[in-house]
């Protein structure tokens, strides 16, 4: 039996910006109202029905015409701190959809153009909140109604300096090669980024985003978003984490299919896939905090798509985040699952002969989105792996340098560089290009090469 899954929508910015203030807001207005059917709190995502959808909207629904057939929305909250690139990287791939928050006092930052970076690699279509908007000054604060009933209320003064950042931020978009727009002035969502103006903190402009965003998964992604519910489960890991009385543990969101409690995972780990099967489906509890240790899970018998989940099962010590996951129900599905997995393992953990950069990264959705991006510029790279930089990669580098000076380097996100390969890199001047910020990293390595050049 097909359905229509919830789209996946990850919520991405610089740290501090508003992102999980957005999420809480969305769910404590449910919470106050009390409505029945409340919103369900997955593993690193927020489910909201589309009920509530329907009821924050209000009115506003009919700015889409026609009936809206999703059964909700659910949201991944990701860390806006320059640490968690790989995290954000993982919850842009896996996105439908995406909100980037960007604080309209603060305007653009590193990791507000990191989040762009990779919803534009991963080619996630999404809308910009433009948040705090309460603070600016003289702003009039209407609670829990759309932006366009506040933008009424508002003096010349707090209209003139709303515009002004407004375009400040237009600007900044256009500098990256993106049309973008006041949600209510644009002609054609697929080719200009709707920018809704909110306060998350306050409610405002949050009925307007909903719906925005509800319309547009209708409009655009409803063919991507049927699915087989009843099909063995596919998903990502998020994050692998020790869970006291489970041991090792996968946080992964499921985007296809129904898993089970009696089915064999394949997940992917560092040079092989790992078969395994469930011990236990742990849920958290409803509005129980994203990534707070101390939550009591329920255990459940199954769970569909779009959904967040804790798996519990034997030998995962291994397994890598940003990996897929795949149910698998007989042994012919459990060796296309591995074959799978292992090819896409091998797209990303690179070694050749080539003439190239050496690339290290601390998880495999974190070299894959360093790889990417290095790719994208032409940079072509002799091998990626996941660790730090040790002597190999020193001494690997060398050998590339004697022909291609340029190339012999190694680039390494979010690792330490082992003491012995400092020595080498210094010895033989190598340059180690490391960071927390992939573009950063990469503009870095530009520079030396321009430098180089001259
Ligand atoms: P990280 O997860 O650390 O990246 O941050 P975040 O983007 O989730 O931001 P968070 O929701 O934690 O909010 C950061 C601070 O901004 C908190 O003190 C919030 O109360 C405040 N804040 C968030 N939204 C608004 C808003 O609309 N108006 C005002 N005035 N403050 C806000
Ligand atoms: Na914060
Ligand atoms: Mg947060």
């Amino acid at each position: 039996m097909k359905k229509i899954r919830q789209p996946i929508i990850a919520v991405l910015g610089h740290v501090d910006h508003g992102k999980t203030t957005m999420l809480d807001r969305i769910r404590n207005t449910r919470v106050a109202e009390k409505e029945a059917g409340g919103i369900t709190q997955h593993i690193g995502a927020t489910e909201v029905p589309i009920e509530v959808v329907k009821q924050l909207a209000g009115p506003l629904l009919s700015l889409w015409k026609g009936e809206i057939k999703l059964p909700g929305l659910l949201f991944i909250d990701t860390p806006g701190h320059e640490a968690f690139t790989s995290l954000r990287a993982r919850g842009g791939s896996l996105a439908d959809l995406a909100i980037l928050v960007v604080d309209i006092n603060e305007g653009f930052q590193p990791q507000t153009i990191e989040s762009i970076e990779i919803l534009r690699k991963y080619r996630t279509p999404f809308v910009v909140a433009a948040n705090k908007i309460d603070r600016i000054k003289g702003w009039k604060i209407v609670e829990n109604e759309p932006f366009l009933v506040n933008i009424k209320k508002q003096d010349q003064r707090a209209v003139q300096e709303l515009e002004t950042k407004l375009w400040e931020l237009i600007g900044k978009f256009y500098e990256l090669g993106f049309q973008a727009n006041r949600f209510d002035r644009v002609q054609d969502f697929r080719r200009e980024l709707a920018i809704i103006p909110v306060s998350a903190k306050y409610g405002i402009g949050l009925p307007e985003l909903l719906v925005l965003i509800a319309g547009l998964a209708q409009k655009y992604l409803e063919e991507k978003l049927k699915i087989e519910v009843e099909g063995p489960a596919r998903g990502t890991i998020l994050e692998v984490r020790e869970e006291v009385g489970f041991g090792t543990t996968i946080d992964v969101i499921i985007y296809d299919g129904t898993l089970r409690k009696d089915d064999i995972i394949v997940v992917g780990g560092k040079d092989k896939a790992i078969v395994t099967k469930i011990r236990a489906l742990l849920k958290p509890k409803p509005l129980d905090e994203i990534r707070d240790p101390r939550y009591r899970f329920d255990q459940v018998e199954e769970v569909s798509a779009a959904a967040g989940i804790k798996i519990a099962a034997p030998n995962l010590e291994e397994a890598l985040a940003g990996s897929p996951v795949i149910a698998a129900r007989t042994e012919e599905e459990i060796e296309r699952a591995k074959r799978e997995i292992l090819e896409q393992i091998k797209s990303v953990i690179i070694s050749t002969d080539k003439v190239g950069v050496i690339v290290k990264a601390d998880t495999i959705g974190s070299l894959e989105a360093l790889s990417k991006e290095l790719q994208e510029k032409n940079i072509p790279i002799r091998k990626a792996d996941v660790g730090n930089i040790s002597k190999t990669d020193v001494m690997e580098a060398l050998s590339v340098k004697e022909e291609e000076p340029l190339y012999g380097v190694v680039i390494g996100f979010n690792v330490k560089v082992n003491e012995d390969a400092e020595e080498v890199a210094k010895a033989k001047k190598i340059p180690i290009f490391v960071g927390n910020v992939i573009y950063k990293i990469i503009e870095d390595y530009e520079a030396w090469v321009k430098a180089e050049e001259e």
